[in-house]
């Protein structure tokens, strides 16, 4: 006995296994049933039971949703001279078995052998002990698998054979220990279930949380807060404070909608701002008719001549490639369409007031463009950026059939952000470093 463990404890140390040894220690803290099956405890399948995992199970604990662990039914079938010659049993981890099998021997002490080998790492004890008595002897064999003999790859249930030979007997006797080493419940998965708040799958009464989240039942958010950005405050006022183009979410991040012509461009790093928006920053650019990047943008900003079979695009996603945007510039209104690949933003005007730009817009044709109205033009004269106006005149676009929107009060979505002035700040990312 003692010469087979020294050679598994040699094998296991110059592996370097055991670094990878588990720890029952605090059996009550374990959060899965695989794990706890592999420490010998019983698992408890109910997520309002506070120790899910306990060896000895207190009264009252966990009562009728303790995983069951389906013992394999004892097997004995008798041989010429071993009765049995072939047996089957269950031994959990950390619990004793013992079998016996009795022959007929001249010898007051025949010589008895046993070799072992194992699904699973050598971590089991085995021990055998013979005695006679007119004839017949009766060997009994006593294992005991500890808790490092499942692999974190067990199946439900793993084993080690113990064969026995015995001196002139020429049968072999042959004993089979079944071994719990997972949970029949970790097979069976509920996707995205509503017991954990559709954000994460529930087996063996356990939510693994989708990313961000966390809790027993996937209900805390996992916030990370990122950069200077000031967060948005609530969500009832989201419209204002996510740019018209989300929801303050749970982490008090805008969480922009996905669902919008252009919100594949949607910043999520910077209050949900819009390819306009973001675009309209860089006006001074439209004075400009020559394609290419524009110097005067802290972005790269690529003016492209207009290409009417270009604005028609869409994407895998059959989205609209080039969004419809407009600006007024010095009392110039105009409209153009922009679309943004790898981290550049390209632009193509498509009405001007401007004439020269009238004439790269048409490619020739004769258009009447309509008038600028009056009223803007003043305006834009007088605010600080042509950008604010634009902003500030965006409709409270809150369709009710979008599903984020449900419980939002509309009514509080005029109101001045007191968080940021002046209001194009709000939207302005730190890091362009333009303010
Ligand atoms: C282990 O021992 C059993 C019983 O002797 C035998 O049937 C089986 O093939 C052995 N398995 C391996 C992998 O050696
Ligand atoms: C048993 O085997 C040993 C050698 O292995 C032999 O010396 C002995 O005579 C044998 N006994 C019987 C009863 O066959
Ligand atoms: C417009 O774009 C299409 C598609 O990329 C291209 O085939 C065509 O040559 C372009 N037309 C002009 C005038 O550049
Ligand atoms: C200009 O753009 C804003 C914001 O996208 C939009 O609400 C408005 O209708 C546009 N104006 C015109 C004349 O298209």
């Amino acid at each position: 006995m003692a010469f087979l463990w020294i050679t598994v404890l040699t094998i296991l140390a110059s592996r370097g296994i055991f670094a990878s040894y588990r720890d029952c220690s605090n059996i009550g803290d374990i959060g899965g049933c695989d794990e706890c099956i592999r420490c010998g405890g019983n698992w408890c399948n109910d997520p309002y039971e506070s120790k899910r995992c306990s060896l000895d199970p207190p009264d009252g604990w966990c009562i009728g949703l303790m995983e069951k662990i389906p013992l394999e039914n004892r097997v004995a079938e008798a041989g010429s001279h071993f009765t049995p010659k072939y047996a089957v049993s269950t031994v959990r981890i950390g619990r004793d078995e013992s079998l016996s099998i009795q022959y007929s021997s001249k010898e007051i002490d025949p010589k008895v052998e046993f070799v072992v080998n194992t699904t699973q790492s050598s971590d089991f004890h085995v021990k055998k002990t013979t005695s006679c008595e007119n004839g017949v002897c009766t060997t009994t064999v006593d294992v005991s698998p500890e808790i490092n003999f499942c692999s974190a790859k067990g199946q439900t249930f793993e084993y080690f054979n113990v064969k026995l030979s015995v001196q002139n007997i020429t049968e072999e006797a042959v004993m089979k220990f079944h071994v719990p080493c997972a949970c029949g419940c970790s097979s069976k998965v509920e996707l995205q279930s509503p017991r954990c708040n559709g954000r994460g799958s529930f087996s063996c009464g356990v939510c693994s949380c989708d990313k961000g989240w966390s809790g027993t039942f996937c209900e805390t958010p996992i916030c990370e807060k990122k950069r200077g950005d000031v967060p948005c405050t609530d969500s009832a006022r989201s419209d204002i404070e996510c740019s018209g183009n989300g929801v303050c979410g749970p982490c008090d991040e805008c969480v922009c909608f996905t669902d919008r012509p252009g919100s594949q461009y949607y910043d999520q790093d910077n209050f949900c701002a819009d390819i306009c928006m973001t675009t309209n920053d860089c006006d001074e650019c439209f004075h400009n008719p020559t394609p290419g990047r524009c110097d005067l943008c802290h972005f790269p900003l690529i003016r492209q001549t207009y290409n009417e079979s270009l604005v028609a695009q869409k994407d895998d996603f059959n989205r609209k490639v080039w969004v419809t945007c407009n600006d007024t510039l010095d009392g110039c209104y105009f409209e153009y369409v922009a679309m943004k690949s790898n981290d550049q933003t390209y632009y193509m005007v498509t009405r001007s007031c401007d004439p020269t730009e009238e004439k790269q817009v048409t490619g020739g044709v004769n258009v009447t463009l309509p008038i600028v109205l009056g009223v803007i033009a003043i305006v834009a004269a007088v605010a600080a950026t042509a950008g604010y106006i634009v902003w500030k005149n965006r409709p409270p676009a809150l369709p009710l059939n979008d599903p984020m929107y449900q419980n939002i009060g509309a009514e509080d979505c005029t109101g001045e952000n007191p968080l940021y002035k002046p209001p194009t700040s709000s939207f302005k990312n730190p890091t362009y470093g333009k303010w």
